[in-house]
């Protein structure tokens, strides 16, 4: 019997090469829920083509009567009641920025078989998810390519035989060159090796999103800070590593290509069946660097507010999807990301919602004022200029 799955986020770039693995395996899954957000058309297509049970857009869309065997949900709502859809026997969470978070709650009640790629929840509500695992005996199976490289290697290896887990990073488009203030969006937008959403590539730029990688990891592997370590891997065939007590380097290398790792995630813990057969080591040169931080200072801001806990990483997350967005839409500068990231941390930390104990009820309050400080600092940057 086929698994059942449900898909959030199936517009994205996860959810299209998660689509992609169940198009190649049909014997093994089947697709009995899909949610969208504002590609209400690419929905309308995906509907065509699986036939999917449910369906969750933020409205009940207009041509939902042509579709009679189809459940339309809407909303938060909807989304959460699509996460523990009692028949999946998988849900896959693919959304992007913290509405993830609910549907991943939703999904770990429910005991669903859960594998996410949303690092943006584990890395706000870290301790609160973690807690919720642990109540309900569930685990997340990451998606992101470093996070499913060490999963595969920690089930192997016991924690005290491991020294350190090893994310790389391809140090994107500002590894060997260093940005200029005639850096364009186009420029930091091309990718070296992989192909991804815009708001995660210009985080690749900053290496922002390994930092969010290192805080998704503390809270996954339950691992001190101590414990990751970051290095930079240009041809990005080595995803994650891990270093033994005896020094051993222990590495997982797979094309530059989501699709790996989202079918290791889907038929865990079993292997896929079959791969791209033109992958070979032979005539590729593997280069590990130690990251050169002072080239990169909000990799070592995230590892400090990760340190620091709390609603510190929520609200590094919430500046930057304000500020990267003003980036994007040609409003500031690429090196003034970091500038402005910075002094927004140190903002918050002056605020008394920084001081607030995490829990599910601080977490709102926490962002609406970090946004409130990437909003301020923004309208300041724009009379500076
Ligand atoms: N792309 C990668 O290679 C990659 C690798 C590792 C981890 N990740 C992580 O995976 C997640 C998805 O990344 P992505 O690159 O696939 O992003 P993406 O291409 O922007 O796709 C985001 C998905 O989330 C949906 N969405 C956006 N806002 C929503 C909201 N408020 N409520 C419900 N759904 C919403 C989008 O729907 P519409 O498109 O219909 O608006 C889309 O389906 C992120 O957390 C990212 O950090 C991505």
């Amino acid at each position: 019997m086929p698994k059942k799955v449900v898909l959030l986020g199936a517009t994205g770039s996860i959810g299209s090469s998660t689509l992609d693995v169940i198009r190649r395996f049909p014997e093994e899954f089947v697709l009995i829920g899909l949610s969208g957000h504002s590609q209400t058309e690419k929905i309308k297509n995906l509907v065509d083509e699986f036939s999917p049970p449910v369906v969750c857009l933020p409205e009940v869309p207009s041509w939902a009567h042509e579709y009679p065997r189809t459940t339309f949900l809407s909303g938060e709502r909807g989304l959460s009641q699509l996460a523990s859809l009692p028949d999946a026997d998988m849900v896959v969470i693919g959304v992007a920025g913290l509405a993830g978070l609910l549907p991943t709650i939703e999904a770990i009640k429910a005991k669903k078989h859960l594998l996410s790629a949303n690092k943006e929840a584990i890395v706000a509500a870290g301790p609160l998810i973690n807690h919720l695992l642990d109540e309900n005996t569930q685990q997340i199976i990451p998606l992101d390519s470093e996070h499913n490289a060490i999963f595969t290697l920690i089930c192997r290896f016991p924690t005290p035989h491991i020294k350190k887990i090893i994310l790389t990073a391809s140090g994107g488009p500002f590894f060997r060159r260093a940005p200029t203030a005639q850096t364009t969006v186009q420029e930091v937008l091309t990718h070296p090796t992989w192909s991804m959403g815009s708001y995660i590539t210009v985080n690749s730029a900053t290496m922002l999103n390994k930092g969010f990688e290192v805080i998704e990891a503390h809270y996954l592997f339950r691992l001190p800070f101590e414990q990751i370590e970051v290095l930079i891997h240009p041809q990005s065939i080595v995803h994650g590593m891990v270093e033994l007590t005896d020094n051993t380097h222990i590495m997982v290398a797979s094309p530059s290509d989501m699709r790996y790792p989202i079918a290791m995630a889907m038929f865990y813990p079993s292997l896929p069946p079959s791969g791209d057969s033109s992958f070979t080591l032979p005539g590729k040169s593997l280069e590990f660097h130690p990251v050169p931080h002072e080239r990169f200072p909000l990799l070592s801001l995230a590892y400090e507010t990760g340190r620091l806990g709390g609603l510190f990483p929520l609200a590094l997350n919430a500046l930057n999807e304000e500020i990267v967005s003003a980036f994007l839409k040609g409003k500031i500068h690429f090196l003034d990301i970091e500038r402005l990231i910075i002094t927004g941390i140190e903002r918050f930390a002056s605020t008394e919602e920084s001081r607030l104990p995490l829990s599910f009820e601080s977490l709102a309050p926490a962002e609406a004022k970090a946004r409130g400080i990437a909003f301020e600092l923004l309208g300041e940057h724009s009379h500076d200029v």
